[in-house]
């Protein structure tokens, strides 16, 4: 017979992984957008060794998240080892990483600004500052989101002593660089399965006639992990098709300068201004087109929830129903002509030249 005695009231508002962000005392980010990773307010993280902040934006849906880490001049963080996937790409500075699994040996690589790379999961790492006289600032993007929410038990997820030998067995080259490159279905998107990237800024790229824009791209297949990223690259005086997905797509701008419109099926846009260094996620089924203002190719670094070979079915996986009643891009001939209007008023304030193809 079931009591009728409320023994308390159940919140289903704040999540396991709400409940570690708030546990381990730094600041968090959220809204549409980062203007400048550099510039973001930090606090001191007991359990990195360094200074962080977490960014929660309103696109990540709880799929992925990202943080800020500063490591300070001439200092490492704490070697740690965690059951959630983590890219991380070098704002500032210069250093290494060791990597290592329990009782195996260790390997460590050097990194510089621009840097891309994977920690392989469940794997010891310590990241060291190669300079004594400035901090080091890097970006991580990681699913810890779904794996807290999934075991919600901190301990299990960092003091786990399964070795995921499949993913990372010790090999000495594995950060070496060194890679092979894939096509993709269907596609003129090219795959580059590595686990490190050295400088993301001046990676070669393929022509990828589909999205516009004079777009340039190349995906990512890193450390056998179900996260997935691409860079791509899109021509001066040009924007690119608006398309939708899920959420999670992390997206971090290189180089260039511009803005990206986000709205979903009905209602109001979100413009979000951007540089080098700024980050957005749009979120998941709303679209979202993106827009080169400056006098260089725009170049974005994408990390994502899933989208590779382990997880193929893509970000779409959280996808709503609507998404069946349209296309999930849209050609320049569909687009709202306010789209155009809009832009060729931003490059005329700049003095700048539209060179999109008429409709
Ligand atoms: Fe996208």
């Amino acid at each position: 017979m079931m009591e009728d005695k409320i023994v308390g009231e159940l919140s289903g508002r704040v999540t396991s992984y709400d409940r570690y962000v708030q546990s381990e005392g730094i600041p968090t980010h959220g809204a549409y957008y980062v203007e400048d990773l550099c510039n973001l307010n930090l606090g001191p993280w007991g359990r990195k060794g360094g200074n962080g902040c977490f960014i929660n934006l309103i696109g990540s849906e709880q799929s992925t998240d990202c943080y800020v880490c500063e490591i300070g001049p001439g200092r490492s963080l704490k070697p740690e080892k965690h059951l959630y996937e983590e890219f991380i790409f070098i704002l500032k500075g210069r250093g290494a990483t060791s990597i290592w699994n329990e009782g195996g040996p260790k390997q460590t690589f050097e990194w510089q600004e621009r840097s891309l790379f994977a920690i392989p999961l469940n794997a010891w790492h310590v990241h060291y500052n190669g300079q004594g006289d400035r901090p080091v600032k890097f970006v991580a993007a990681t699913n810890a989101p779904i794996v807290l929410n999934l075991y919600h038990t901190v301990d299990f997820i960092f003091n786990n002593s399964y070795v995921f030998k499949d993913r990372y067995d010790g090999e000495q080259d594995y950060f070496n660089g060194a890679g092979k490159l894939y096509s993709l279905a269907g596609k003129s998107t090219r795959s580059w399965e590595t686990n490190f990237v050295p400088d993301v800024g001046v990676f070669s790229l393929f022509e990828v006639k589909e999205r516009g824009g004079g777009g340039r791209s190349i995906a990512f297949e890193m450390a056998d992990s179900t996260m997935a990223a691409h860079i791509s690259e899109f021509a001066v005086g040009c924007y690119k098709k608006a398309h939708r997905h899920g959420p999670g797509a992390n997206v971090i701008i290189v180089d260039g300068e511009g803005y990206s419109v986000m709205w979903p099926e009905a209602g109001q846009r979100v413009v979000v201004p951007w540089r080098g260094g700024s980050l957005f996620v749009p979120p998941g089924r709303w679209f979202h087109q993106h827009f080169n203002t400056g006098a260089r190719p725009a170049r974005y670094v994408a990390l994502k929830f899933t989208g590779s070979r382990k997880f193929p079915i893509g970000i779409k996986y959280l996808s709503s129903e609507s998404a069946r009643k349209g296309p999930d891009q849209i050609e320049y001939e569909d687009e709202d002509p306010g789209i155009r209007v809009l832009y060729e008023s931003e490059m005329k304030k700049k003095g700048m030249a539209v060179n999109m193809p008429p409709y």
